[in-house]
């Protein structure tokens, strides 16, 4: 359990992709805050129902669920609206829902181009333009999204999702400039490498190319890239979303923050 950050009870936070990994990891940091959360991400309503059913039993908080998919517009505006409908306000906004496709730029499916730019980056546009008015009423928002040490730096193979994610570091700086006066801090947080089904597959390609055991793969994923021989757990990246969350964290608005094991100071 975190320390308590009594400010923050009974106000609303909205994790997206919160169903699994870093997202799910989050709205149980939040949630033992007091916070209401939205859950949202790829599951079917009866599952999503259950999910949101357990944190309203084990926090005591009202809940939210919606699998609505991110790549439509019309759809982020509708799970939204809903979403306010049924709790009131969104307080605290983490853009955090992702998928990776990884491929040489001459053979990247134009369709997995149009998706990864839709979800990692184009989401968090619609989220954000929904949630700055009334955030700028009250004079309070948090709005963190969840980049990628790819948002500063590039890799082989990544070409949509390091641009996805740079670019998501670019609208975190304007929305922030904009926002400043109004009480809304918004940051990027840029991890490295966390363990979660996200990156199953890099794994799995490596263990079947180079004959490893999963374990023997994930460990030869790390170090290629990080000085820190470990992959950082989803609820390390809750806990930091948590710290920006509070009130320490006031004066820290427009800056992408590296969570990474050293990869950027190399
Ligand atoms: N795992 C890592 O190593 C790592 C590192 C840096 C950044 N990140 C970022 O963290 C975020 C969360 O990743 P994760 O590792 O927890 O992944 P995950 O695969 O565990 O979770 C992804 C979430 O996004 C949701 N989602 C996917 N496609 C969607 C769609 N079309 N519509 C709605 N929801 C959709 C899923 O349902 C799920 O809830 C992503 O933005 C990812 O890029 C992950």
């Amino acid at each position: 359990m975190s320390t308590l950050h009594t400010g923050l009870k009974g106000k609303v936070a909205l994790i997206t992709g919160s169903t699994s990994g870093i997202g799910l990891a989050t709205a149980h940091v939040l949630a033992e805050q007091g916070c209401h959360i939205v859950l949202h991400g790829l599951m079917t309503q009866d599952e999503g129902t259950a999910l949101a059913a357990e944190f309203t039993t084990q926090y005591q908080i009202n809940t939210y669920f919606s699998n609505a998919d991110l790549r439509d517009p019309a759809c982020i505006h509708e799970f939204m609206d809903a979403a306010v409908e049924q709790l009131g306000s969104i307080d605290i906004l983490v853009n955090n829902a992702g998928i990776q496709h990884t491929q040489d730029v001459a053979n990247f499916p134009i369709e997995k181009w149009n998706d990864i730019i839709a979800i990692n980056l184009s989401s968090a546009f619609h989220t954000i333009q929904k949630v700055v008015p009334a955030m700028a009423n009250k004079q309070w928002g948090r709005i963190i999204n969840i980049a990628s040490v790819h948002g500063l730096v590039g890799s082989a193979n990544k070409v949509a999702y390091c641009a996805a994610k740079h670019g998501i570091v670019g609208l975190t700086k304007v929305v922030s400039i904009e926002c400043a006066e109004q009480g809304i801090t918004v940051n990027a947080i840029c991890p490295g490498w966390v363990d979660t089904p996200l990156i199953g597959k890099q794994i799995d390609n490596i263990a079947s190319d180079k004959n490893l055991s999963y374990n023997e793969a994930k460990y030869q994923l790390v170090t290629s890239k990080q000085p820190l021989p470990e992959m950082l757990a989803p609820r390390q990246i809750g806990e930091f979303v948590l710290f920006l969350c509070g009130g320490a964290a006031k004066g820290i608005t427009g800056a992408a923050l590296p969570m990474d094991g050293a990869w950027t100071a190399q």
